[in-house]
């Protein structure tokens, strides 16, 4: 048997340190994969069903601290989601609202990390219908909801002490002829009437829902994540997350996070001038446009979602430009991209060792 020498007992401390740390490595790599995988999926294939079972069928083998709630059309209803709602109509497609809880902390009562995610199976535009070519890419419209999720299932497998719950409003974005029309007002969760000028617009209709219901958990923090808007494209291109966020205490990780997995992230305004933008509505109380159309289309889109939040720490991440790869990430093969999957593990590992500020 091996003497254990000061000498090497310091080389199997190390060596179980450097273990620990490729084991981690691994169960990110494997969350963004399956991030991958969800996202690259063809959509007839990854309906908002096809999507919600598998995270059941994964979350459930890992026990007790984990549950999960496939919410039906009906409780979507009950719970007077119009905007969601809305855009789910227009496709035979039924909508699933994905209710993710894993309890990680010592306190099961610690106020959780409330992810939520946009889980547009596929987003054909609607009615206000998107160009063919390229459309094949929509499939991956559900980004959001595949990255949070993952990220809570990586999370739940390493046993983070922390509490989670995830929320991924799913449906298809399609034009048939119970579809929302332009100039349609929709009613959501809160009460705000929304006029829909763009059925394209859809993510944010989703989100503005689900933000609503994020409310009712006594979140410690509340971070969405959307597939949003091609003018995040425009304005980052695939170099960074966009990150819009009233809380300097939650960017502080965020980024801290981003350099750690180098999967960036780079912070964008909430500026009052967007807001008046989308507050601007002839027929409801907000716009699910901008009033100079594409102008600033991620801020306004941004500055849309704000004004369903009423909680200190919010951030919402606008990953479209993050989408898919090209040749730009050289680990990554051409096709959907899982990003920022690796990000938001390291930030929730992050705030498991963090008290909010006071
Ligand atoms: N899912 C799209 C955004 C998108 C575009 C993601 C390209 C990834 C790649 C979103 O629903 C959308 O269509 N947004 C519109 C908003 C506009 C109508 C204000 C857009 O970006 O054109
Ligand atoms: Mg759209
Ligand atoms: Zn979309």
């Amino acid at each position: 048997m091996l003497k254990m020498t000061s000498r090497n007992v310091t080389a199997f401390f190390y060596f179980s340190q450097e273990g620990e740390a490729w084991q981690k490595g691994v169960s990110y790599a494997e969350g963004q994969n399956l991030a991958r995988y969800l996202m690259e999926a063809p959509a007839n294939y990854m309906t908002p069903t096809r999507f919600a079972q598998i995270f059941e069928e994964k979350l459930e083998k890992l026990g007790g601290n984990v549950k999960v709630f496939t919410r039906s059309k009906q409780w979507i209803e009950e719970q007077q989601m119009g905007a969601f709602l809305s855009v789910a109509k227009g496709s035979d497609e039924p909508p699933v609202l994905l209710e993710i809880h894993y309890t990680g902390s010592p306190d099961p009562k610690d106020p959780p990390l409330v992810f939520v995610g946009k889980g547009v199976t596929f987003d054909s535009g609607g009615i206000s219908i998107k160009p063919s070519s390229g459309m094949d890419a929509m499939r991956a419209d559900m980004g959001g909801a595949a990255t949070v999720s993952s990220a809570i299932l990586t999370a739940a497998t390493l046993k983070l002490p922390i509490n989670l719950i995830g929320l991924a409003p799913l449906c298809e974005n399609m034009p048939s002829g119970g579809a929302n029309k332009p100039g349609d007002v929709v009613k959501a969760k809160n009460g705000k009437t929304i006029q829909v000028d763009n059925t394209d617009a859809e993510g944010r209709l989703l989100l503005a829902d689900a933000l609503c219901y994020a409310h009712n958990f006594n979140a410690r923090a509340i971070v969405n994540a959307a597939t949003l808007t091609g003018a995040m494209d425009v304005a980052l291109g695939s170099a960074a997350t966009g990150v819009f966020t009233n809380s300097s205490w939650l960017w502080t990780h965020l980024q801290e996070a981003s350099a750690v997995t180098g999967d960036r992230v780079w912070r964008m305004p909430l500026f009052e001038h967007y807001s008046k933008q989308v507050t601007d509505s002839a027929l409801a109380d907000l716009n699910n446009v901008g009033k100079y159309s594409r102008s600033g289309g991620a801020c306004t889109a941004a500055a849309f979602l704000k004004e369903f939040v009423t909680v200190p720490h919010w951030a919402h991440l606008d990953i479209a430009g993050v989408m898919s790869n090209k040749d730009e990430v050289p680990y990554l093969r051409k096709g959907m991209a899982g990003r920022p999957t690796r990000t938001l593990i390291e930030f929730v590992d992050r705030l498991s060792k963090d008290r909010n500020p006071t």
